[in-house]
């Protein structure tokens, strides 16, 4: 049994349904702060939260998870920056919550949920694993001391885990079942999708000033369905391996913000009214990952690695889900 914290959210139900793809059993825990009933597919949901000790303790004992991935946590970065106590609330005492009750229950095997964020402004491109480490924001710095506090524990307690650092987390489930719903939508393809639906007036890109071939900043679009296949390889790798490793899970390939907006318009046969603004405070110009550690430790491959596709699949979730797992309109 697997118990998927934060399997309501984005990444952590497209993880959820590779799952139950591949035949898994597992149970979520949300506290549906963030994440979304409805994109709980066939399986039971613990309500509960990581702060809260007893809670979480209880429903450890009822699930006796051999394995635990975890998805809950805050994730925006400007928040974090505005508001770091969060961050350190949620994303680490949370997490010492959960890896004490864990240990409780003699869960074995991890599955972290970090960041690109954990490199700050990278030395070199594309970045791999050893690159060094030194968040420029709150949430980069909770990932990053995440996967310490899991190293440590992995030591102790004789278990295994893996953080998997995520580039940009895009697109959605190919079937159609699952999308993307924060609340409030901070990132590029939503938004781009957005204002191209005339949902609204229109996109601003942060800065045109950067030193990349456009002028805006370079991200790697990674697709959550290939996240979430990367966990599931993820969970087999660990199978009876002690100690900590982190993988990048990126495609290796980089498109600025104005490549993404073309690429929607493209896609949605319809131009994304955008206009430039300021950069936004703690945007590195370029991110790219090495995804060489992942494809050769975890036999990892992105399937739909092209940024149309990734789009595609972003587009016609929003647009059949004009409110999101919200109330159909
Ligand atoms: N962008 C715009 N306009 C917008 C929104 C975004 O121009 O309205 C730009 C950003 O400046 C950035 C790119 O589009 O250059 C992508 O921005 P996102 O907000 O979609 O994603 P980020 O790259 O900021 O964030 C992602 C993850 C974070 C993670 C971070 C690592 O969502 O969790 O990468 O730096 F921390």
């Amino acid at each position: 049994m697997v118990l998927v914290a934060g399997g309501a959210g984005y990444v952590g139900s497209h993880v959820a349904k590779a799952l139950r793809n591949a035949g898994r059993q597992y149970a979520v825990l949300d506290n549906l702060e963030k994440g979304h009933e409805a994109a709980v597919l066939g399986a039971p949901l613990l309500h509960g939260d990581l702060r809260d000790q007893d809670g979480l303790r209880a429903a450890l004992r009822s699930a006796q998870p051999s394995a635990v991935m975890l998805f809950a946590g805050y994730t925006s970065v400007g928040e974090s920056v505005r508001n770091p106590s969060k961050y350190w609330a949620n994303n680490v005492l949370g997490l010492i919550n959960l890896l004490q009750a864990a240990g409780e229950v003699g869960v074995r095997r991890f599955i972290f949920s970090s960041s690109a964020a954990v490199y700050g402004e990278p030395q070199s491109i594309p970045i791999p694993e050893d690159h060094p480490k030194e968040p420029t924001n709150p949430y980069g710095e909770s990932k990053l001391f995440g996967e310490k506090l899991i190293r440590w524990h992995c030591e102790a307690a004789g278990a295994g885990a893996i953080s998997l650092r995520y580039f940009n987390a895009a697109g959605a489930d190919p079937d159609g079942e699952l999308g993307e719903d924060h609340r409030p939508e901070e990132h590029l393809i939503p938004l781009a999708i957005d204002a191209a639906l005339g949902r609204r007036p229109e996109l601003t890109i942060f800065g045109d000033d950067y030193p990349t071939r456009d002028g805006t900043c370079v991200r790697d679009y990674v697709h959550v369905t290939d996240l979430a296949a990367a966990h599931v390889l993820a969970l087999d790798h660990l199978e009876d391996s002690t100690g900590h490793v982190a993988y990048n899970l990126g495609s290796e390939r980089g498109f600025t913000v104005r490549e993404v907006v073309e690429t929607v318009a493209s896609v949605a046969s319809r131009p994304v009214p955008h206009s430039v603004g300021a950069r936004r405070a703690g945007d590195p110009a370029v991110l790219v990952a090495s995804n060489a550690l992942a494809k050769e430790r975890l036999g990892w491959t992105p399937r739909y690695a092209d940024l149309s596709t990734i789009v595609e699949h972003a587009l016609k979730w929003r647009a059949a889900h004009p409110n999101g797992y919200g109330i159909e309109a």
